[in-house]
């Protein structure tokens, strides 16, 4: 394995406590995985089925993980590879294929972004939770091993040949020496921080909203609509047909205490064209949220014997629908990569990851920071500004080139292989 970087201990790295040495329960895995969400769980299943075993370290419980609502809408490839891997029945039973996504500007009639009429894909709403749950409940089926709880986790010589990672659950010392490890820990985990900062590049833009969320148990519109308006962006979407997902851009700094519902449905339906709003069910929330917007990359996706993959790596706003089939792709890239290293000693992809994955990365980040431009209303926002984006919409209405491409970039450009 070609390294990056060649000292025997990452310098960020913190030596192992004395709690971590004496007494601490050692276990030895090939691949030691960093977070148990989609992207940690979904390599973790894939590796197995590669032949490849590995362990999964969670910071949260199990329970904690399922309760997160966030992503709707799959590509139509992580669709098939999820398929692929044994995970798609409850998805085909309970998942809902749609042509494309609805933009609603102001009061015009609303557009479609066929992805259908110009790739002959299909988007599929079919929840985060849910792939989470159809991950556990594979994971749980295998036995496979997976931490929950695991507190002060720490990575340790991840430029050497004999990595390890450190934690400690229930006040127990834990150690897992590996092969490789994988931070599939998400925007605020503890791998990409194991990068010397003198290594890692990172680039990004803060937006100055966020999306106020809620599900309610209430029929969904049929489509799922991103709504342009002056009062600011809102999105319908669905979970099934008697789970609702809705949006409302937010400032920063929204405080959930004063949104009750009335005010959400309110505030949402000001921001959809009438006959759109009319058919609107509303109903008590089950969940309000509020997730800020960024755009984040960080380069490159490997240090040594560390690869990262998923929200660890990159961060998208929501506008586009691009963050869990983000992560499933470099998991498929990464999985292909450790197991070509592991059963035929053929390293050709592990040292390609992080420039593969990357090029995917910047395609999203590009298509999620030009809608998120487009469909919000920004507080520095003049008549300039407003005008350039009405320019920019009409075009797309009037040029079946336009659609194509941006048809071609919201389903997402198939895996390269
Ligand atoms: P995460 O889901 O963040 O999982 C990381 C895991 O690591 C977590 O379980 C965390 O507890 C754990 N962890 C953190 N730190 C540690 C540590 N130190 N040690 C051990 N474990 C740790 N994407 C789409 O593709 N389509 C959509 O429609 C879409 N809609 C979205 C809507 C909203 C409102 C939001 C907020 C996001 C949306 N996304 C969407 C993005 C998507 O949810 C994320 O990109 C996805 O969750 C990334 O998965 P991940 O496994 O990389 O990271
Ligand atoms: C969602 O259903 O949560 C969803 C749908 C489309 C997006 C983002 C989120 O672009």
């Amino acid at each position: 394995m070609a390294q990056n970087g060649s000292s025997p201990a990452s310098p960020a790295a913190p030596r192992p406590s004395r709690r971590h040495t004496g007494a601490a329960v050692r276990r030895r895995t090939r691949v030691a995985v960093i977070g148990g969400g989609p992207a940690g769980l979904l390599l973790s299943h894939m590796l197995h089925l590669g032949g490849v075993d590995s362990i999964v370290v969670e910071r949260q419980t199990k329970a904690h993980v399922l309760s997160r609502i966030r992503a709707g809408v799959l590509e139509e490839g992580t669709v098939r590879l999820l398929r692929d891997v044994g995970l798609g029945d409850r998805m085909d039973r309970e998942g809902k294929p749609h042509d494309g996504t609805v933009i609603a500007w102001q009061d015009r009639a609303p557009f479609l972004i066929d992805t259908h009429k110009h790739t002959g894909r299909k988007m599929m709403a079919y929840g985060q939770t849910a792939i989470t749950q159809d991950l556990y409940a594979a994971y749980e089926r295998r036995g496979g091993e997976l931490v929950e709880g695991a507190a002060d986790v720490r990575l340790h010589d991840v430029t050497s040949d004999s990595p390890f990672v450190t934690f400690t659950r229930d006040g127990i010392a834990h150690r897992i020496d590996c092969d490789v490890v994988a931070g599939c820990d998400g925007f605020h985990g503890v791998s990409r921080q194991s990068i010397p900062a003198d290594v890692l590049r990172t680039f990004e833009r803060a937006y100055p909203f966020g999306w106020l969320g809620i599900m309610s148990e209430t029929p969904p519109l049929d489509d799922i609509i991103y709504a342009q308006h002056e009062r600011g962006f809102a999105l319908a979407s669905q979970r099934s047909p008697m789970l609702s997902r809705y949006y409302v851009q937010c400032p920063i700094g929204t405080d959930l205490a004063d949104w009750p519902d009335d005010r959400f449905w309110a505030e949402l339906k000001a921001r959809f064209p009438k006959p759109l709003a009319d058919r609107i069910a509303t109903g008590p929330s089950i969940e309000k949220s509020i997730a800020p917007l960024r755009s984040f990359v960080a380069e490159p996706m490997r240090y040594g014997r560390l690869f990262l993959a998923g929200d660890a790596a990159h961060i998208v706003p929501p506008t586009g629908a691009k963050g869990l089939n983000l992560a499933v792709s470099d998991v498929f890239y990464l999985q292909r990569a450790l197991v070509a290293h592991f059963k035929a000693g053929d390293d050709r992809w592990l040292d390609s990851y992080s420039e593969t994955a990357l090029r995917r990365v910047w395609g999203a980040e590009r298509l999620s920071w030009w809608l998120t431009r487009l469909l919000h209303v920004f507080p520095e926002q003049d008549g300039f500004d407003t005008r350039v984006n009405q320019n920019e919409f009409d075009h797309l209405c009037a040029s079946p080139t336009a659609q194509a491409a941006l048809a071609e970039q919201y389903i997402g450009l198939p895996l390269e292989t």
